[in-house]
């Protein structure tokens, strides 16, 4: 048995994965495999909380995920790696603990009146999108984890999971632990145009970008705003393009090309090419494992099958404890 404290987390299948999501999670989580006990999942059922009126392109995006997923470095011979869709007893879970939670929980919910408010071009009155965070409750007490890394959008929903398991085990006993948040530092990075990095702002670098699409899309970054000529001197303070320096450039080079910035002594595409080069170069085994699971599609299928397999086997036990608890 393994001693290793168990962490679970999940994504949602909306789109290929981008620098923001290899940086504010994916990286992170490669790094917890050898010190946890790791559940990864792609939570299908969630994306159609918000796309149930479209709802062709989630296939193709689960199997993109799992390729960012492996070709990023998480493996299943460290992690289960599944799908939520796979794991019905979700579904089960998800449909008890909807009996015990209070609707006013879900409606103050930060994320559901922030997304209400934001998707305003679409129907989101509905049942499933209010109860999103009770699926995802199930999802996660489901495995019992010691905690849940998440970014600190999702931490309200953590949240809500923890008094969803309080009160479960206060009505039926004591059946789950409630699960810590893990917080996932988001780092300083913004898509090209200097909104949050976003696919639907197409301003997003995608881990399956060519390095010829990283090139073009770095060439089109927006800088320092104030620096309109080659000659004007530049705040690398205020520049995009810095900070992604700072993330993929080796630190004396950095201070050089502060520098270099202030004083005009470097032009803003000499700065983005070196910056794209060294991106590029750190993209490099990620697309090269890209490659090689683009190549074995069946690979994948079977990674993700064997997986939920896996998963299923706790998911089982988990849900007889809570039939047993519950007596129905
Ligand atoms: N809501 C999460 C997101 O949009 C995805 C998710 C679903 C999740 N179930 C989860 C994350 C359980 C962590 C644990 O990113
Ligand atoms: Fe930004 Fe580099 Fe241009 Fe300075 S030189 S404004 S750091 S892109």
């Amino acid at each position: 048995m393994s001693q290793k404290k168990r962490i679970l987390s999940g994504m949602r299948p909306t789109g290929p994965l981008h620098l923001g999501n290899l940086l504010g999670a994916l990286a992170n989580w490669v790094q917890m495999q050898d010190e946890y006990d790791c559940f990864f999942f792609i939570a299908d059922w969630h994306a159609l909380t918000s796309d149930y009126d479209d709802t062709d392109p989630i296939e193709g995006y689960k199997k993109e995920i799992m390729i960012d997923w492996l070709s990023a470095g998480l493996t299943p011979e460290k992690s289960t790696l599944f799908v939520q869709s796979l794991v019905k007893e979700h579904a089960e879970l998800f449909l008890i603990l909807s009996m015990i939670t209070p609707v006013p929980w879900l409606e103050r919910n930060p994320t559901y009146k922030e997304q209400i408010g934001q998707l305003s071009n679409k129907d989101l009155s509905t049942f499933g999108f209010l109860g999103y965070p009770v699926l995802q409750a199930a999802d996660i007490i489901m495995y019992k984890p010691y905690g849940v890394p998440v970014g600190v959008d999702q931490a309200p929903h953590v949240e809500i999971t923890r008094e969803i398991a309080r009160r479960f085990n206060y009505y039926y006993g004591n059946v789950f632990p409630e699960p810590e948040v893990i917080l996932t530092e988001t780092p300083k990075i913004l898509g090209t145009d200097r909104r949050k990095m976003s696919k639907s702002y197409d301003n997003a670098i995608f881990l399956s970008n060519s390095p010829d699409t990283i090139s073009n899309k770095v060439a089109g970054m927006i800088t320092d705003p104030q620096r309109a000529r080659r000659t004007d001197p530049g705040n690398p303070e205020v520049c995009n393009v810095f900070d992604f320096h700072k993330l993929y450039t080796a630190p004396d080079i950095v201070t050089e090309i502060d520098q270099q910035c202030r004083t005009a002594g470097i032009g803003c595409v000499e700065c983005k090419h070196k910056m794209a080069q060294n991106l590029i170069r750190a993209l490099e085994p990620i697309r090269e494992k890209r490659a090689y699971y683009e190549a074995r599609p069946e690979l994948v299928e079977q990674i993700m099958i064997e997986g939920s397999n896996k998963a299923r086997e706790t998911a089982k036990q988990t849900m007889a404890d809570v039939r047993a608890a519950i007596k129905v």
